[in-house]
């Protein structure tokens, strides 16, 4: 070492080595960064509708106890949660979006020494933040179908695994896993691992006839969790309500302890509860979601891409070039978009659906860019 990186590693002798390590951070755009009237957000799986009016009316109206520090435990929204899904409510633990909970959940689980078993490509965050708590990740390739595959994230496992994750529908493919592979997880993951099912994306499973995941797992013996999010289908990224439906009191309470107290505020309370309530709204929006996504697979198709199936609110297709490049070609045509940033996957880009006219600005500027790269 020259005594110049002598010093600068001295400099950071505070730092933990697996956060020193990580290049700095550098979030993606969203909203508040681009001028919305010109630019198309299809970048972050967000949904192009606003929440149920119920939703914004529940926030408009909590304007008492402003000054008060917000329900620690969420009992409102946990009753009408394991109403729905039949989970008591001190099993269910909130979060600000599931992101964060990924991030307890790491840090309950995966110290050094540790591995934990990943689909990949997938959520990013299970990757880095196991990096950050010092643990091992161990990335399994998906099928071919773009979904978790079963039998290599179980082949995965070592005897230092503590957790294993899976997320369906996984991003950036956008496949799911059926039935039979969830059970096969349920009951091959060890009784001393925890299985973590990230489903930020089940509202729109269930409306593509996706399995029941809390059924196919719920029989499990040893620890499991499953994580959703009001930030996805309910049309509430801005408040940030993510929850975990814990197997077990020893799950949830093990969450609890490292959770944040005040992590979920009142206002994302009260409208992710409206929200809920308001399953006409969730059918409506996920029906003309459902619509959109049609029309932009088919018109990529049409295209000569060939689109990965998805049942999440987003598309990916394989480029007949690089996909950062199609990317950047797009962004300067206002329109935001995502390359799978996986060293395996070059050409594969992914696109959320958004409103109709998303869908006919990127299948405008796509036959552009792709007649000029030919
Ligand atoms: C698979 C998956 N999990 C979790 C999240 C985090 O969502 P949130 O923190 O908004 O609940 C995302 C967001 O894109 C995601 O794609």
């Amino acid at each position: 070492m020259t005594e110049q990186a002598d010093h600068a590693a001295d400099a950071l002798a505070w730092l933990r080595p697996t956060v020193r390590d990580i290049p700095d951070y550098k979030g993606p755009k969203t909203a508040s960064d681009v001028d919305l009237d010109k630019v198309r957000i299809l970048h972050l799986n967000e949904s192009p509708h606003p929440p149920s009016p119920k939703a914004i009316e529940a926030i408009q109206n909590f304007s008492e106890n402003l000054n008060r520090y917000p329900d620690i435990y969420v009992r409102a929204l946990s009753d009408a949660l394991s109403d729905r899904t039949g989970i008591p409510p001190e099993q269910i633990v909130f979060g600000a979006g599931t992101d964060e909970l990924v991030h307890f959940i790491c840090e309950i689980t995966t110290g050094p020494g540790d591995v934990a078993v990943m689909p990949w490509p997938t959520f990013p965050r299970y990757a880095l933040t196991t990096r950050i708590e010092g643990g091992e990740s161990i990335k399994v390739p998906l099928n071919d179908a773009g979904a978790n595959d079963a039998d290599a994230l179980l082949a995965a496992i070592n005897n230092r695994t503590r957790t294993v994750w899976c997320c369906t529908p996984n991003p950036p493919s956008g496949g799911m896993m059926d039935e039979a592979a969830l059970r096969q997880l349920a009951d091959g993951v060890p009784e001393n691992v925890l299985l973590a099912v990230d489903e930020a994306y089940h509202e729109y499973g269930m409306h593509a006839g996706g399995a029941d995941v809390l059924d196919a797992i719920k029989h499990r013996r040893g620890p499991w969790l499953v994580l959703r999010t009001f930030s996805k289908a309910y049309g509430l990224g801005a408040v940030r309500v993510g929850y975990a439906l814990c197997g077990s009191v020893e799950v949830a309470n093990a969450l609890s302890k490292t959770k944040l107290q005040y992590n979920t505020n009142s206002l994302g309370q009260a409208a992710a509860l409206a929200a809920l309530e308001d399953d006409a709204y969730l059918q409506k929006t996920l029906d003309l979601m459902a619509t959109e996504r049609s029309r932009l697979a088919e018109g990529l198709s049409s295209l000569g891409l060939k689109p990965l199936p998805t049942a999440a609110n987003f598309v990916s297709a394989e480029l007949p070039c690089n996909a950062a490049e199609v990317m950047k070609a797009l962004a300067e045509r206002n329109i935001l978009t995502r390359d799978w940033r996986d060293p395996g996957h070059p050409r594969h880009i992914r696109i959320t659906v958004g409103l109709p006219d998303d869908t006919d600005a990127v299948l405008a500027a796509m036959t552009e860019i792709l007649d000029e790269m030919e």
